[in-house]
């Protein structure tokens, strides 16, 4: 502003002829430019106050974001510690469950109801008959059947291990492999005619936009009912609810692709086998020794029963009461001649092995297991076992689901 007012002063003073014509003018210029600059000083002032503001604005901000932070840190801390206080409570209920649950039950197989013969009636025994029966038993066919099965020595004794494959279906399903053909199969859904074949569980638990070349889809001849399909050495066995409420058990040969065999369930109006699951009637395992099927006799009847089918005909060769009630029971697995029922509440809790039956008669109550299956999702809506990989697969919430067991050896009596 200064060298300004000194050229102007300047030019004024060399042009001294017109040095009073223009003191005037010099004056008002002078005037202007002092006001300008008092102007300036004022806005240089103000400036500076903004400035300053500004500065303890932002200062005041930083405090603000600093003290949020810390705050931040002490709720995390805060969060850390109740999330460990809430495991440490869940370990000490899981503990509490495990010592104050009774072991699972286990009902001996002293009660082989008829041979080969189904039985229809809802006709309850009385003491006197089942002890003849007993008798009967122990000196006749029931020896053989023990024999033939002897070389199953191993019981369940505890999950190692869970893994979760993947998430393809609805909220009820199953899926298993065939232990001969190493073939994996997905029912999805409690019905449906359409089962997803994968050649290994690499193929199935491959993402689902790929190429699965190797999957394809086999087309039932009717659809299934329930959670209760089995597959074995490439035969596929499931259960078909026909319109006239009858129960039918079919053999399907997968690889003709045609129904090999049907028989009839004569049971007295179908019942759900497990409460929870309330679409199965009927549920099939398949292993090396037999087509299992558990189902219940009709809605008076409160426990899940057992039949020995012949994998080839489907003849009906030896049926039980395992003593395992319906209610609360979500899903159950056969491993060497033994049922295990697993059980859950209306809720879906904590599954667990609440019962156990050994059609071999072996398994005493001191050595049953007393499984308790890790929570995932939700609950599940079968389980299938496959004794050659020791593994059980499940189907939870639409999650296939791998629960590897560790077995024992049963304490032969
Ligand atoms: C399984 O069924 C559910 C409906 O229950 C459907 O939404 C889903 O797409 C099906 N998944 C496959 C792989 O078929
Ligand atoms: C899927 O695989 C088949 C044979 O392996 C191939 O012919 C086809 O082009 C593949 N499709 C895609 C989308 O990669």
């Amino acid at each position: 502003m200064k060298p300004v007012i000194v050229l102007l002063v300047s030019v004024a003073w060399a042009s001294t002829g017109a040095q009073y014509y223009y003191q005037g003018l010099i004056d008002y210029l002078e005037n202007r430019l002092l006001a300008i600059e008092d102007r300036m000083v004022l806005w240089h002032e103000q400036s500076h106050r903004y400035h300053t503001e500004m500065l303890d604005f932002k200062k005041l901000t930083a405090e603000m974001v600093d003290s949020a932070g810390k705050e931040h840190h002490y709720l995390r801390l805060d969060l850390g510690t109740a999330g460990a206080r809430v495991e440490r409570a869940e370990r000490e209920l899981d503990y509490r469950e495990s010592m104050t649950s009774p072991r699972a039950c286990v009902h001996p197989a002293d009660k082989v109801l008829e041979q080969g013969v189904w039985h229809t009636g809802t006709r309850r025994r009385t003491q006197k008959e089942e002890e003849e029966q007993e008798e009967e038993e122990e000196a006749g066919e029931w020896e053989e059947v023990r024999s033939e099965v002897s070389d199953c020595v191993n019981i369940i004794s505890s999950i190692r291990s869970v893994k979760i494959l993947k998430q393809v279906g609805g909220p009820k399903g199953l899926w298993l492999r065939d232990p001969r053909s190493s073939k994996v199969y997905v029912f999805n859904g409690t019905t449906g005619d359409t089962v997803h074949q994968f050649d290994s569980l690499l193929d199935l638990s491959r993402p689902s936009g790929s190429n699965h070349s190797s999957s394809r889809d086999v087309r039932l001849p009717s659809p299934w009912s329930g959670a209760g399909g089995a597959v074995y050495n490439d035969y596929l066995y499931y259960v078909h609810r026909g319109s006239d409420r009858e129960l039918r058990v079919v053999k399907y040969d997968l690889l003709k692709g045609l129904a090999a065999d049907a028989t009839m369930l004569p049971v007295d109006g179908p019942a759900p086998v497990y409460t929870l699951n309330p679409e199965t009637a009927a549920d099939l395992a398949a292993d090396e020794q037999a087509l299992w099927l558990l189902y219940a006799v009709g809605e008076d009847e409160p426990n899940v029963h057992l039949a020995r089918m012949d994998p080839d005909t489907l003849d009906i060769e030896q049926l039980w009461d395992t003593r395992c009630p319906r209610e609360n029971a979500e899903a159950a697995f056969v491993a060497c001649g033994t049922v295990y029922v697993v059980y859950n509440t209306r809720l879906a809790s904590r599954s667990r092995v609440q019962c156990v039956f050994d059609v071999n008669d072996v398994v005493v109550s001191e050595e049953a297991p007393l499984l308790y299956f890790p929570r995932k999702y939700g609950a599940h809506a079968s389980l299938k076992y496959n004794a050659a990989e020791k593994q059980l697969y499940a189907w939870d919430d639409g999650y296939q689901i791998l629960y590897r067991l560790n077995t024992k050896r049963k304490l032969l009596v």
